[in-house]
């Protein structure tokens, strides 16, 4: 039995472990995948000052997240079909991270549904909405992620339209899937996988089969998905969104320090710097290495977020020195739950956890909260 010590060997595991279609789904980016690489190659630029002589005991790692405890500001972000990664995903993770104290996010896009996630835990967890042009589809939405006691809507505004993943076209990677010798072959290669997904009932988008007006069964899904995404998205649509959610609301996929000032009109609770994992716009910045212009534009108007990248605590600490209150991860949780399901999850929130309080008394810092740009070389 290998170790489980980082979040690579997280991942190898999983590559084992889940279809090739859809890990490829996991570790993909938009083109190129030049900024998917990039948001993870830019962490190792910025060096940490190593301090020394300083009292370490009674170390913190717990903090908040617009408002809410968690116990290291880490949550678990958004990612769609998450429940073909591992049966049940989305419900083993949302309870991973719930035993851990961290948020989880679950996806408009996700195979378990509000409801079935909202009935395996006990806590509140985040929803993360897509604007569709059913509009009552969106209402009906919103209003069962408020019956489902959600405490925050993270809209994402970076997925009007849908970019290029190679992979996913080569590997025929489609909703439903289209059963070839080949995807074929890549299920039957991994028996354990296809013994776990053919006892569970969770085999599809949750949120949508039987709430769309025509998308009752599987067979007219992947055109309803194709034609749904609203690219008419705009600054005005977040008041009426706002207004019909009532809540805690994040703004996620923000990447220019202009549009972060038009988030702070919004009356937004916070935005997240993210380029969706290098899944859209290839040839974008990595959003570390804009994420201290985007918080210094916004000074304390906003709460700032950031993901894409993360793959250690060292990274985390990187992000919250560089004005970040809060941080996500979308690979290095699903690596964990392809690895190993549930208690993947858990071993990805620890391997996380234990890097980052480690890296901060080694900084010199007993506290999460006091955390900053004097922790960095520059
Ligand atoms: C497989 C996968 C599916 C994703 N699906 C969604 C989604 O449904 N909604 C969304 O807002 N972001 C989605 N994202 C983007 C993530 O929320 C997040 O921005 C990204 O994964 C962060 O980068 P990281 O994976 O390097 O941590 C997805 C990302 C991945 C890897």
């Amino acid at each position: 039995m290998s170790l489980d010590l980082t979040i690579a060997d997280l991942k190898e595991k999983a590559r084992r472990r889940v279809p090739k279609m859809f890990f490829d789904y996991a570790d993909s980016g938009a083109l190129t995948e030049s900024t998917y690489a990039a948001n993870e190659a830019d962490f190792g630029k910025i060096k940490l000052r190593q301090r020394v002589l300083v009292d370490m005991t009674g170390r913190s790692l717990a903090s908040t997240m617009i408002g809410e405890k968690v116990s290291m500001p880490v949550a678990l972000a958004p990612t769609g079909s998450t429940g073909m990664q591992h049966a049940d995903g989305e419900i083993l993770a949302a309870q991973a991270a719930q035993e851990f104290g961290v948020p989880f996010t679950l996806s408009t896009m996700s195979i378990c549904s509000l409801e079935a996630v909202a009935e395996a835990t006990t806590k509140p967890f985040w929803f993360q909405l897509y604007v569709m042009r059913d509009r009552d589809f969106v209402y009906n939405l919103i209003d069962r992620a408020k019956a489902a006691k959600c405490s925050a809507l993270v809209l994402t505004l970076d997925l009007q339209i849908l970019a290029q993943r190679h992979k996913d076209l080569r590997n025929g990677l489609s909703a439903p899937p289209k059963f070839t010798p080949s995807s074929i072959w890549q299920l039957a290669s991994r028996p354990g996988w296809c013994m776990k997904m053919a006892g569970t009932k969770h085999r599809t988008f949750g949120n949508i089969v039987g709430h769309a007006k025509g998308v009752g069964d599987l067979s007219s899904l992947a055109s309803w998905t194709n034609e749904q995404f609203d690219p008419k998205l705009s600054w005005n649509d977040v008041e009426w969104i706002k207004e019909r959610w009532g809540g805690k609301l994040i703004l996620k996929g923000i990447l220019d320090k202009d549009d972060a000032v038009m988030a702070t009109k919004t009356g937004a609770d916070a935005i997240i710097v993210s380029n969706h994992g290098g899944r859209q716009l290839d040839g974008a910045p990595s959003s570390i290495s804009v994420l201290e212009e985007i918080a210094d534009a916004v000074g304390d108007k906003i709460e700032v977020h950031m993901d894409g990248g993360i793959r250690s605590g060292q990274d985390v600490l990187r992000a919250l020195c560089l004005g970040a209150k809060g941080v996500y991860i979308g690979r290095p949780f699903l690596y964990g739950l392809g690895a190993n399901g549930k208690a993947g999850v858990t071993k990805a929130l620890e391997i996380i956890r234990k890097e980052l309080d480690t890296t901060l008394a080694l900084c010199g810092r007993r506290d999460i909260g006091e955390v900053g740009k004097d922790m960095l070389h520059r």
